[in-house]
């Protein structure tokens, strides 16, 4: 008996067809739900997430303030040994290959066909900036330097025999080859001098050079720089070498300071009779105490070839 009062509570809800059912999900009459939601449902669920999506985007931008106050724009956070760069810099060169092969390291050109235009149009678009006008930019000299906010101008134009108007000697079997010291922020060299010594592994011309150009004045500091053929063969196939403006970048242009329209000290090298038809191995070397050399990792020195046909 007390089996079929139980029954009595079980009610199977109506049977509708799927469309039917369909129809009165989106709306439902009786009980004016829409999708299974009255109105004042909806509108508290929408509610919720509108707060939801609100604070989310407050909290992120409160983060996002919080960052900026802790860095600066213009000046690393990380300098030097901190920072993942290190503070051993890398030396690079110009013209560079074309981008195809990044691997490659080779300025080959045949002098008599036109395709040395290539190299001397990457060293137009690499000296552009040099060319600009920009008024922070002020003459500097040893005991000259810039005052603060200003930088030191790099006069290419007084590059002798390495500027654009003699196609870099490129038409005539004597090219340039621009180098330059990868910038760190506020790194400072630490200089050779007559007094304090020269490196071990320093070529002797350049060691006599250090000694008699510190001597002379002690105040002419620089970065010196050093290119040799790597074999026996390259360094009689390279011939003799000529440094523009001079064997070194000068100390004034140190520390780079990311000051608006900073140029980066340029050492033009020139190949006075390299030996044609041959691939001639360089490496260039910078000298200061705080740069040590590591071929591997690229720092304080630099390779390339050379082939002029
Ligand atoms: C430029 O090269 C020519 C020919 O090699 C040479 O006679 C001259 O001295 C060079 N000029 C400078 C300023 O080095
Ligand atoms: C340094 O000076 C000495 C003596 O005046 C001279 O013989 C030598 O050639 C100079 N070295 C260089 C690299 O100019
Ligand atoms: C040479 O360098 C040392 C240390 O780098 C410095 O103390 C000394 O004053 C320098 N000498 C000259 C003549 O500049």
């Amino acid at each position: 008996m007390a089996e079929k009062t139980v029954e009595q509570y079980y009610l199977p809800p109506p049977k509708v067809g799927r469309w039917e059912g369909f129809r009165t999900f989106l709306w439902n009459s009786e009980t004016h739900q829409f999708l299974g939601r009255t109105g004042a449902s909806w509108a508290k669920i929408l509610l919720f997430y509108v707060l939801f999506y609100a604070s989310l985007t407050g909290f992120f931008f409160a983060m996002l303030a919080i960052f900026y106050q802790t860095i600066d724009l213009d000046i690393p956070k990380w300098q030097l040994d901190e920072s993942l760069i290190g503070s051993n810099p890398g030396l690079g060169f110009r013209p560079m290959p074309p981008e195809e092969n990044v691997e490659s390291t080779l300025i080959w050109y045949n002098q008599k066909d036109d395709n040395w235009k290539y190299w001397t149009n990457q060293l137009d678009v690499f000296l552009k900036e040099y060319t600009e006008e920009n008024p922070n930019r002020v003459h500097c000299d040893f005991g000259e330097e810039a005052p603060p906010g200003k930088i030191c101008d790099v006069d290419i134009t007084s590059f002798h025999n390495c500027t654009s108007a003699t196609e870099f000697g490129y038409a005539r079997a004597q090219p340039c080859i621009f180098l330059k010291l990868n910038k760190i922020f506020n790194w400072r060299p630490t200089y050779y001098n007559a007094t304090s010594g020269v490196a071990e592994g320093m070529p002797k011309e350049l060691k006599s050079l250090v000694h008699n150009v510190t001597n002379a004045d002690s105040r002419k500091d620089y970065v010196w720089v050093s290119c040799e053929g790597e074999n026996p063969a390259d360094v009689e196939n390279m011939g003799d070498l000529e440094y523009i403006p001079a064997q070194g970048f000068a100390s004034y242009y140190f520390p780079f300071r990311n000051t608006k329209g900073y140029l980066s000290p340029l050492v033009a090298i020139r190949f006075v009779r390299p030996k044609t038809g041959v691939l001639i191995n360089i490496e260039c070397k910078a000298w200061a105490k705080n740069i040590f050399h590591d071929r591997a990792e690229r720092r304080g020195s630099v390779h390339f070839e050379l082939m002029v046909d």
